[in-house]
This record gives structure tokens, sequence and C-alpha cells, in this order.
């Protein structure tokens, strides 16, 4: 009988692929062989000396100890373009929401009392604050071009977007079936420079962290819109609020919740939603459940 230890609420289709005959499952569990981890920080927590085998069930590996536990001989594994249609989906959401104003117009909607007269004027005075900009001929750079940047890159194009990629490790031209009128960046700061919209879909690394900071925020066009579905850190937002303070940036929309720019009248910001949809939980599960027993019962690796 394996043992495995769930850290988080892993989706039950990717529970049903461990069979009960073979996988004991639960949150708490003496010498399991494996673990079962969503968003928990394993940084944090005891790993014991049992397990053999850690399955992140998302893209991103950053809250699991990954250099330490593959020093101990453990196999890490991952779910990468599991969740990349649900990511994609709200960087779209993203882009509309902020080049149409739509939080900032939701909260003013909220706030609205009075009689009929005075919602008639509250209306005309909403469409003077909160009127916007549509999205066909303009520029989205993309850099990160893995499994969701891909996904994004195509679906800007099939609005009517102009798409530039940039990905410092890959040919742009790659399997994830990239749309073939999607133009190759040189560098960073050349997407920059051409992008009215700019997403980043990279891991954060020490090469990534603060990848973005004042310097580069001045490449990009006046009033260009930073969104920020992958980590906190990539860019440096304290520089992101200075420049949007300036009028340089019109809005930054990121996944992530924030302190420092929670109150800020042109950001929004998510509680990390990005691949919280049934599907993809279900996907990624599905994965790394698969990944796990075929380790556990075969010693194969069919992820790294
Ligand atoms: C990911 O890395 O894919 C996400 O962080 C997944 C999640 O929200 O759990």
């Amino acid at each position: 009988m394996f043992k495995i230890q769930t850290l988080n609420n892993i989706s039950v289709a990717g529970l049903e692929r461990l069979p009960r005959d073979r996988y004991e499952v639960a949150s708490e569990i003496a010498n399991p062989d494996a673990i079962l981890v969503r968003s928990a920080k394993m940084h944090e927590l005891p790993i014991a000396p049992s397990v053999k085998a850690i399955g992140r069930a998302g893209a991103g590996t950053n809250n699991v100890p990954v250099a330490a536990m593959t020093g101990r001989g453990v196999a890490v594994f991952n779910a990468p373009g599991a969740n990349a249609n649900a990511v994609k989906e709200l960087v779209i959401a993203g882009m509309l929401i902020a080049a149409r104003n739509i939080a900032q117009a939701w909260q003013f909607s909220r706030s609205l009392t009075g009689d009929d007269a005075a919602i008639s004027q509250a209306v005309e005075s909403g469409k003077k604050q909160f009127g916007g900009f549509e999205l066909p001929g303009r520029t989205l750079g993309v850099i990160g071009l893995g499994a969701i940047g891909v996904k994004v890159a195509n679906a800007a194009r099939a609005l009517g977007m102009k798409v530039i990629g940039y990905d410092p490790t890959i040919t742009v031209r790659r399997a994830w079936q990239l749309e073939s009128d999607v133009q190759a960046a040189l560098s960073i700061d050349d997407l920059l420079a051409r992008s009215d919209f700019v997403t980043f879909h990279v891991p954060l690394t020490d090469a990534t962290r603060h990848m973005i900071n004042a310097e580069r925020i001045q490449t990009l066009p006046k009033n260009a819109v930073l969104l920020n579905f992958s980590r906190e850190g990539i860019l440096d937002d304290a520089a992101v609020v200075a420049a949007l303070d300036q009028g340089h940036l019109y809005a930054y929309c990121c996944d992530f919740p924030s302190n420092l720019l929670k109150d800020h009248p042109r950001v929004v910001t998510l509680p990390h939603l990005g691949a919280s949809t049934r599907e993809a939980e279900d996907n990624c599960a599905i994965m790394v459940a698969d990944q796990i027993r075929e380790y556990l019962e075969s010693g194969n690796v069919t992820n790294a």
C-alpha cells in the first residue's frame, strides 16, 4: 500500500487516479511515500524522510524546496500546461478590465444612491470617467512562451491584436503551436518599446526577479498596461506604482494580493485566481497523480 499525503485540497478527479486498493490518501498520514501539494509553502514544513516524490498540482514549483528535495533523491513533479487555458482566460479578462476600467466603474456603480434623476446624472458622469479603448490593432507583448504564454498570444491574435513574443530560453516557433503571425522580439527592451500591453509568463527565479524595474518601465510607450498573472516579484511593484502615479503607465493588473497595490486606483489585484477553475484543478490533479503513480509503481519519470 502506498501512502500519499495531501497538503491542500486536491481535486477528486486526481485522487481517483490512485486506486484505493493500492493507495491510502490523507492529509495526515505517517511515513508518506509521496506528497500532493497545491499552494502550501513546503519550505516551512517538515518533510518526512519516507517521501520519495512530490507532485505540485500547478505549473510553478516555487512553494516546493526543489533543490533540497532533489538533493535528497526526492522526485519533484509539476503540471505544465494543465491550467494554461484557465490562466489565459483570466489574462484576457485582465486586459479588458484594464482597457474598459471595469473594476473602477463597478465600484462607482455600487456606490450610487439617490432617485432616478440622480442616477441618470451619475450614469452620464460614469460614461465620461470610465470610457476606455478597444483591443484590435493594439500590441500585446508576451514575455515567456511556454504553454500559458502561447495560449495568451493566440487568443490575443483572435481578438485582433498584434502580438510580439519573447522568451530567453526557447525559440519562438516551438511546439506549443504559436500562430505564425506572432512576431519575435529581439530582446525584452525591444518588446517593451513596441507593446501597449505586456503580460508575463515566466517563473520567479533570480534571473526574472524585478525583470521590470523603473528603468525598463520608461522603455514602454506612455499609457501601457502591465499584466502579471505569474508571480509577485517579477515586476518591481514600487516602480510600477511610481510610473502609474507619474501617468506613464495606464494600469496594472496582477494575480496576487498586495498591501502596496491594493488601494491604488489604477491597479486591480486578484487573490491568485488564474488556475482556479474546476477544469484546471482537475487537469492539474490528474497530471500529477498519474506522474506520482507511474513513479512509485515503475520508477518512471514522465515529467521533469
Ligand atoms: C501555478 O503555478 O500553476 C499556479 O500557482 C497554480 C495554483 O493556483 O495553484
